[in-house]
């Protein structure tokens, strides 16, 4: 009957009152024991009786206090919503990056891997670029000796790709660029570049400017117009820059596209037959495209933020629109 309460279901903070009312029966017990005769026996057990009966009520009322308070207190409504579980996203960059990959995957273009630490070989020499060149001079490039420089672009890896294999090449390299620019708005010091490269017989520059349409349009929006217009490359005669019609003003001219109704988004041009020599194509056989665009540019143009340093800042409150 005690046990009862010993083993209880009652919570610890009213343990006092058990406690005692056990006593008093054990001292009852005690006394009943060394109790002679028949009158004082039955009256005390009759004592006995009423108090087990007490504490066997008040130990059920307790408990079902208890069992009351935690029913009305532990409820858990199962139809309410949980906690948001936040999950983690990709950088706007990142996913620049992949949406550009998806683009030439789809066109059967290969992805490969540039290097980000180069050499003036790769980074100048292969280009094309002329001794005296500005690239090639410290204040513009990030240099680690007098033969290792970070990568000033993408475009390197076009003539790894090309050393390595024989045409015909498809194929697109996207990734860090480095070039000692102060930040501001429009620069950072570490940037992206895609680059593509395709070669084969008969590529003409119509094959370039179709592809960059179909870019642009997937970049971009079916809507927006895209026109080329003539530049100068080292590594590419002839050499053209891609604009498309300014997201702003739709080609009216307004203060973001300097009132020209158009916005640049990167160079390309036919592959010099120099770059063909260099890795030893036959430039009498084979021709070919090539172009590099800046990711942050895309970015930029893509969802209208005025300051490239935000893509730096982590401030989620930025990074968490894309
Ligand atoms: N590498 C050039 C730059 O960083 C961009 C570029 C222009 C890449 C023309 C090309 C190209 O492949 O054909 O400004």
């Amino acid at each position: 009957m005690a046990r009862a309460i010993w083993s209880g279901s009652i919570s610890f903070g009213l343990l006092n009152v058990p406690v005692k009312l056990y006593s008093a029966v054990a001292r009852r017990s005690i006394a009943l024991r060394e109790v002679r005769d028949r009158e004082t026996g039955m009256a005390l057990n009759a004592v006995r009786e009423r108090l087990e009966a007490a504490i066997d009520a008040r130990a059920d009322e307790l408990a079902r206090d208890e069992l009351d308070r935690r029913l009305r207190e532990e409820v858990v409504d199962v139809t309410l919503p949980s906690d948001a579980y936040h999950r983690g996203g990709l950088h706007l960059i990142t996913q620049i990056r992949r949406e550009v990959e998806d683009v030439f995957l789809g066109l059967g273009y290969r992805v490969v891997d540039g290097r980000e630490v180069g050499t003036t070989h790769y980074n100048f020499d292969g280009l094309n670029f002329p001794e005296g060149h500005p690239a090639r001079s410290p204040l513009a490039s990030l240099f680690l000796d007098e033969r290792t420089v970070l990568r000033t672009e993408t475009s390197p890896s076009q003539v790894r790709t090309m050393e390595a294999q024989e045409p015909p090449v498809y194929v697109v390299s996207l990734g860090r660029c480095y070039r000692r620019d102060t930040p501001d708005a429009t620069h950072t010091p570490i940037f992206h570049q895609v680059e593509g490269l395709a070669v084969d017989e008969g590529i003409t520059l119509a094959d370039l400017t179709g592809t960059l349409d179909f870019l642009l349009r997937a970049l971009f929006g079916e809507s927006r117009r895209t026109e080329f217009r003539s530049h100068y490359f080292p590594f590419t005669e002839p050499s053209i820059e891609a604009y498309v019609s300014c997201h702003v003003c739709d080609g009216d001219g307004c203060g973001v596209c300097r009132h020209s109704g158009w916005i640049e988004v990167g160079g390309a041009g036919m592959v010099d037959p120099a770059l063909f020599e260099f890795v030893g194509y036959d430039p009498e056989r084979w021709s070919g495209f090539a172009f590099g665009w800046g990711l942050e540019r895309i970015a930029m143009l893509r969802h209208e933020f005025p300051d490239l340093r935000e893509l730096w800042r982590n401030d989620l409150r930025f990074a968490r629109q894309f």
